[in-house]
Order: structure tokens, then sequence, then C-alpha cells
């Protein structure tokens, strides 16, 4: 014959189990576990149990008491998780979230619908152009270097894009085949280095700017040309400053920008503003693409004929090229971007195609 204790546990199993709400079950806890309640009475009787009879007893008695406790918690358990989902079902999760003066919209900028749309229109989150991501990341770059942001016009004069720039009447650039000219002669700046000439026009050394922007050329369209693009000059004047400055510049830039294992490379070139002139080649095998050397910028040492250029439009002498040194340097952004990004095509910078753009969100 079982022991009263088993039958107390089963019928307490059973009632605890049965509980639909937590008010019954709250009522199985003071019948059973309460003060008053069946488990505590047989505590009390524990004492007048013949002495042999204690631990068999005792330990049943604990036993019961355990499971009657922990159902109880797990009965109420239940009930907990069941008033969550209850609350969690009135929201329907497959509804297009809300804007519009109705809704939340996120943010502020659209607490109005687009126009000829009054229902509720999910919100995209929007991302940087890839160009963008890259010019912000040098700009920081630089910006720890110490050099500060200068703008200049796209629609730009002969004076500033070529003869400031040491460039002759009769250079190639100059021609109507490389240049886009405006009616009145004006034409749009072939480089960024126009920024030079009015930095220095507008202060005196030292300087240290950086002026990103877009720069055009009579380039027919391709994979690796376009008519826009995009470079990031840089112009640093002040005494003492040597080639070896704008090594030491160019190459933490460009570890900075593709990482510590990157190989840079500068080979002589040619440009009438500078002398020398250094053309500046990357290789990364970190990168994809990157086993080969590949050219983003031009840069040199400032050529004392740009200084005369800027004394004589001053009407000073604040760029003594006795005094004075400076480098300079022309970074092809669009290249960097394709370098980091492994885009095959510049075209796809100026397409608007979402495809390719969402893959840099
Ligand atoms: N302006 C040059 C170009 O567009 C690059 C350059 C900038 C070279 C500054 C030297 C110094 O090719």
């Amino acid at each position: 014959m079982p022991h009263p204790l088993e039958d107390l546990r089963t019928t307490a199993l059973a009632e605890i189990n049965a509980a639909n709400d937590e008010q019954a079950l709250e009522a199985a806890r003071v019948k059973y576990l309460g003060r008053s309640g069946s488990i505590s009475a047989w505590s009390e009787q524990m004492k007048t149990l013949p002495k042999e009879e204690k631990p068999v007893v005792g330990k049943l008695l604990n036993d019961v008491r355990t499971a009657v406790t922990v159902a109880i918690e797990s009965r109420a358990q239940e009930f907990r998780a069941q008033k969550e989902s209850g609350a969690l079902a009135r929201i329907d999760i497959s509804l297009p979230g809300a804007t519009g003066p109705t809704g939340y919209s996120g943010y502020s900028g659209h607490s109005t619908p687009l126009t000829g749309y009054s229902g509720y229109l999910p919100l995209e989150r929007g991302s940087l152009h890839p160009l963008t991501q890259v010019l912000e990341r040098s700009i920081q770059i630089f910006r720890r270097m110490g050099f500060a942001l200068a703008d200049g016009p796209d629609v730009e004069d002969e004076w500033h894009c070529f003869d400031a720039l040491n460039t002759p009447p009769e250079h190639p650039a100059r021609n109507e085949q490389d240049t886009f000219y405006l009616p009145d002669g004006r034409l749009l700046r072939t480089h960024t280095s126009t920024v030079q000439i009015r930095t220095m026009q507008a202060a005196p050394p030292p300087v240290r700017v950086i002026a990103p922007g877009a720069a055009y050329r009579r380039d027919e369209l391709d994979a690796t040309h376009s008519p826009q693009f995009h470079q990031i000059e840089g112009l640093y004047v002040d005494e003492n400053v040597s080639i070896a400055d704008l090594k030491g510049a160019l190459e933490f830039f460009m570890r900075e920008l593709f990482g510590p294992g990157t190989g840079v490379q500068f080979r002589p070139h040619y440009f009438p503003f500078t002398e020398p002139s250094l053309e500046v080649y990357v290789r990364s095998k970190a990168l994809k693409g990157g086993e080969r050397w590949i050219e983003v910028a031009g840069s040199g040492v400032v050529h004392p004929a740009v200084f005369e250029a800027i004394n004589k439009a001053r009407g000073d002498k604040a760029y003594d090229p006795e005094k004075w040194s400076g480098y300079a340097f022309g970074l092809g952004m669009d290249r960097l971007a394709m370098i980091l990004f492994d885009i095959p095509d510049i075209r796809l910078f100026a397409q608007n195609d979402l495809r390719f753009l969402k893959q840099f969100a």
C-alpha cells in the first residue's frame, strides 16, 4: 500500500497541472506549501513518528516538498510566457514600417509622406557612396598629419589651371582635344592642382592642405577612363620641406588606407609644376588584383617657377623660393576606391545602380 505522502504528491501535482490561472495556482501553493498546508502539517507530525520510521518518511517528505515546489514554479513560468506571447501576438511583424504623420518615421526629416503616397512606406536605410567612403577615410588619415581642407571651383580660368602651374601655352594638356573649354575661354579644371594656386594666393606659408574634388578631361569613357574623375590634391609648404617628407607622408597614407603590408614605389616622371616629379605606385597582397603595381598618384617637389608666379600674383615675396620649399601630390580617388573595393569599372561610380551601391552599405 503506498504511503499517504505518495498519495499527497499525486493529488498535489494533478491539481497544480490543472490550475488554469495564476489564482488557482496560488491557491494550490497555499494548500500544500503554506504555513498550515498539508506538507507543513506532515513536518509537524514527524516529531511523533517512531525513531526507525523517521529517516524513510523524512526523505519521502523532502522529495514530495521538492516535487511540489518545482511543479508550482514551472507552471508559474508557463503563465508568464503565455502573457508575454499574448502581448507580442498583437504586434504584426509582417507590417511595413510606418511613415507619415500618423506613424513613427524613424527620423524627423521624413515626417511627411512622400508626394503621391499617403500610406505606409518602409524607409530604406541609405549608405555612403564608395567614393565618399574613400574620401572620408582619406581625410581622416591626412588630418592626423596636420592637413586642413581646401576647396576651389570646377570651372576655372587658364591661369589657375596652367600658367601659374608653369605649364606653357604649347603644352599638350592645354589642347582643345584634351580639355573642355567654355565659350568664354574658361575651362573645366583638368586637375585639382588649381587649388594649390588658390591656396597660396590666399595665405602666406606655411600651408598644409588637401583639396578633394572632381577633375575633367576629354577622355573616351571606358572601364578605366572617365571624362569626370576625382582627385585629392595635397600641398605642403614650409621651411626645409624635402622629397623625403613627401615620400614619408604618402607611404604613411597608403599603408593606413590599404594596410600595413602595402608596397609603395616612386618612379621618376615629369610634371611642369614639380621638380623632381614622381609617380606613386602601390602593391598589396591583401587586396584582390593587388599583385601588380598600380599607379595611384602624381607628386613632386614644388617647382620654384610656381612660387614665382604666386609672388607675382600676390605682389609680394611671401613664397620666396630661397626660404620656402614644398611638396605636392594628386591622388586618383577613383583609382583608390577601385583598388580598395575591387571595383573593375570606373563607370559604375556614376551609374547610380542600387545593385552596385548596396554592396558598400
Ligand atoms: N596634377 C597632376 C595630375 O593630375 C598630379 C600632380 C599633382 C602631380 C601635384 C604633381 C603634384 O596628373
